[in-house]
């Protein structure tokens, strides 16, 4: 019963990785006052970024080599075209939100209006996307693309949407784009040689002694893309910190994660247990099985001895030390 629910687990983890999840996100960035171009766009695939462009600059940046199909190539002048106007409606929701909360929005004030749409498709194949508008770092708006509205997410944000929703133009294509548009940028973007990289993990495991128990990590690091799975296999394992895991960018634009499961001291050297990864990089999986060393136990009771001796050797330390001050 045991190893057949493993089996379907891991079965399902096998499922999950056969294909990775891609995000194609825009965000879109209208500030005063920090020092940094007044507008900026980014166009990122996952971890890559695809398009960028600010006011700084007044051409756009050309179609990359990789793309290289008429509908590619379509798209990519779609994006110039929008960087424009994205850029005239989000300074109206700058100029909206500074006016709502009785800003100046001038030059010697900080104030920052920041849109986020993404679209996501997930290996089961469904598709998902959001938009949302955050001023000073807090949300301000979002909006529905089945419905086309906008909804406010504070008092201050109700001008924005009743501005934004007279204009039908923008409301019919940012629906449209959402809804298909983003997808198909989503399967051209996937095509960029930086998000077609793999870089396999290395996994290493480490040992602690604790009274009673033995705690044993799998690190693993230097794998892209991000998605990752670690599983421990073995019997009477205990998760440790709740069996949550971050995954951290490496300086290299890898990643790493960790592990930990706790063994109990009774079970070691009884049983065999294993670190499984899974990940696109590879066809299968990466497998390490903990050996432990007979050393092991006989470590545990080596340390004990030796603190024991420690302790002995420092009592009569202190022991002659006082009597020396008293002789
Ligand atoms: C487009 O690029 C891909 C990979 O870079 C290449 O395999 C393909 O042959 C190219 N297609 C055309 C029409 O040039
Ligand atoms: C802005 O000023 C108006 C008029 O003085 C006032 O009614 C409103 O509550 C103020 N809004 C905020 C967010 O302080
Ligand atoms: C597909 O995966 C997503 C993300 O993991 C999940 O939210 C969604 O419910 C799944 N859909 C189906 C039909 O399994
Ligand atoms: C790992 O891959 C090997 C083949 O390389 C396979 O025999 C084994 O069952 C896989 N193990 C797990 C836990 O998926």
């Amino acid at each position: 019963m045991k190893i057949a629910c493993v089996l379907f687990f891991l079965l399902y983890l096998q499922e999950v990785l056969s294909d990775l999840q891609y995000d194609n996100c825009g965000y879109w960035v209208y500030s005063k006052g920090f020092g940094l171009p007044e507008y900026t766009e980014r166009r990122v695939l996952n971890d890559v970024t695809v398009y960028y462009h600010d006011s700084r600059t007044r051409s756009k940046m050309p179609c990359p080599d990789w793309i290289n199909t008429t509908a590619g190539k379509e798209e990519w002048s779609i994006i110039q075209f929008w960087s424009d106007h994205n850029k005239y409606i989000f300074t109206r929701g700058f100029q909206s939100a500074t006016q709502q909360f009785n800003l100046t929005g001038s030059l010697s004030d900080q104030n920052i209006y920041q849109v986020t749409g993404c679209c996501s498709l997930y290996p089961n194949g469904t598709y998902r996307a959001f938009i949302t508008h955050a001023f000073n770092g807090k949300d301000f708006l979002s909006f529905d693309i089945y419905r086309k509205t906008y909804v406010a997410v504070v008092p201050q944000a109700v001008q924005y949407k009743n501005q934004g929703e007279s204009d039908s133009f923008t409301v019919d294509e940012t629906a449209a784009y959402y809804k298909k548009t983003c997808l198909e940028q989503l399967n051209i973007f996937a095509q960029a040689p930086e998000v077609l990289v793999r870089k396999a993990p290395e996994v290493r495991i480490i040992e602690q002694q604790k009274a009673g128990s033995i705690t044993v990590t799998c690190h693993v690091t230097g794998f892209y893309p991000r998605v990752v799975q670690v599983v421990w296999l073995g019997p009477d394992l205990q998760p440790v910190d709740e069996g949550v895991t971050d995954v951290l960018p490496n300086e290299d634009g890898t990643y790493q994660t960790r592990k930990s499961v706790i063994v109990p001291e009774e079970d070691v050297g009884e049983h065999t247990y294993s670190c499984v990864v899974l990940h696109s990089s590879v066809p299968d999986n990466i497998t390490r099985v903990w050996v432990v060393e007979k050393r092991s136990r006989i470590a545990v009771w080596t340390s004990l001895t030796c603190v024991c001796l420690l302790v002995i050797g420092l009592g009569f330390w202190t022991c002659c030390r006082s009597r020396d001050a008293v002789s």
